[in-house]
C-alpha cells in the first residue's frame, strides 16, 4: 500500500461480466460503497455542484440511489424522497413505466412526497439509457416539483442517457464513465 492513497473513484468500482444477462458489463458499486474513502469521495463529489444551490429535497432512485441519495440529503441538510419499483411504497402513489438496458419496469412515488414548486436533486448510481432517470423526472414534475439536476456516480455515454437528459434540458452531473 503506498504512503498516500492515490486511488481514484473508478478504481473502487468493479465490473461483473454477463450480469444480469449475457452481454451486460455490470458496474458493481458495492465495492465503492464498502470503502470509507471511496464512499466519502463519491458522496462529496456528487453534491459539490449543488452545495450552493437551493435544493429542497433529494430524490433517490431504487436501489443504489437510496444509499447515495440518503448520504447526499444528510450532507445538504434536506429531506430524502424515495422513488421505488412498483408495489413497494405503502401510501397512495403515481406511476411511470420505463424501458431498461435489460428489461422494463414501473417506478412509483408517493403522491404527497413533493410539494408544488419544490426544487429537487435526483440521485442514482448509474446512468445508462436514461430511462430510469427520465421516469424519475416525470414523477417529480407530475407532482409540480422542479428538477435542478440529476447526479450519478457512473455515466455509460454509449447508452445515450446523458444525451437524452441534456436534450430535454436537464443538468447531468456524473463522476466517471
Ligand atoms: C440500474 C441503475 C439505474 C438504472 C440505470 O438499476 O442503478 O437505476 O439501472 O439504467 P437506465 O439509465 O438504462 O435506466 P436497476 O434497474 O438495475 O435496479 P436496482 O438498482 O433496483 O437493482
Ligand atoms: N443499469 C443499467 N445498465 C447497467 C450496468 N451496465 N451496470 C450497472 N447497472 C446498470
Amino acid at each position: 500500500r503506498p504512503l498516500r492513497d492515490t486511488r481514484s473513484l473508478r478504481d473502487y468500482i468493479r465490473t461483473i461480466v454477463d450480469f444480469p444477462k449475457e452481454g451486460i458489463l455490470f458496474r458493481d458499486v458495492t465495492t465503492l460503497f464498502a470503502d470509507a474513502r471511496g464512499f466519502r469521495m463519491a458522496v462529496d463529489q456528487l453534491l459539490t455542484p449543488y452545495a450552493g444551490l437551493a435544493i429542497d429535497k433529494v430524490v433517490g432512485l431504487e436501489a443504489r440511489g437510496f444509499i447515495l441519495g440518503g448520504a447526499v440529503a444528510h450532507q445538504l441538510s434536506v429531506g430524502f424522497v424515495p422513488i421505488r419499483k412498483k408495489g413497494k411504497l405503502p401510501g397512495s402513489v403515481i406511476s411511470e413505466a420505463y424501458a431498461l438496458e435489460y428489461g422494463e419496469a414501473v417506478m412509483e412515488i408517493h403522491d404527497d412526497a413533493l410539494k408544488s414548486g419544490e426544487r429537487v436533486l435526483i440521485v442514482d448510481d448509474l446512468l445508462a439509457t436514461g430511462g430510469t432517470a427520465a421516469a424519475g423526472i416525470r414523477l417529480c414534475e407530475r407532482l409540480g416539483a422542479g428538477v435542478v439536476g440529476c447526479a450519478f456516480v457512473i455515466d455509460l455515454p454509449d447508452l445515450g442517457g446523458r444525451a437524452l437528459l441534456e436534450g430535454m434540458g436537464y443538468d447531468v452531473h456524473a463522476l466517471t464513465a
